[in-house]
């Protein structure tokens, strides 16, 4: 398999690599597994109640390359948008991006799905009373 320039710097220097408070009503974490192979995806973010802007986003991946820079790319994409911009980036995108190969596709379908788990996540959150127990996986 011959992986993309642009796959191999996220894999050799992945982006924000690391971990966000889950107890946080500010952070939106999502874990996602692909039936394809068995690879599991952590992505998480932190965003401002006010703007609903991501300000922060972080990742742990345990799969292919492809699935570490899916992962990596996607925290840098959503940095900086509101939570409805980020729902905007597709698996596609990601693809492009990252010229993957047809065999790869899952990899980004992973990282489109762990960014919307990690919105639901946060929605979720940020819908309860503030006195509920908040459970996240
Ligand atoms: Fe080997 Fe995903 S199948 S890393
Ligand atoms: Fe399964 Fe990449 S996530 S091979």
């Amino acid at each position: 398999m011959a992986y993309s320039d642009k796959v191999v710097d996220h894999y050799e220097n992945p982006r924000n690599v690391g971990t966000l408070d889950k107890s946080s009503s500010e952070v939106g974490t999502g874990l996602v597994g692909a039936p394809e192979c068995g690879d599991v995806m952590r992505l998480q973010i932190k965003v401002n109640p006010e703007t609903q802007v991501i300000e922060d986003a972080k990742f742990k991946t345990f799969g292919c390359g492809s699935a570490i820079a899916s992962s990596s790319l996607a925290t840098e994409w959503v940095k900086g948008k509101t939570v409805s911009e980020a729902l905007q980036i597709s698996n596609t995108d990601i693809v492009k991006e990252l010229a993957l190969p047809p065999v790869k596709i899952h990899c980004s379908v992973l990282a489109e799905d762990a960014i919307r788990a990690a919105i639901g996540d946060w929605k979720k959150k940020n819908n309860v009373a503030e006195t509920e127990a908040v459970a996240v996986a």
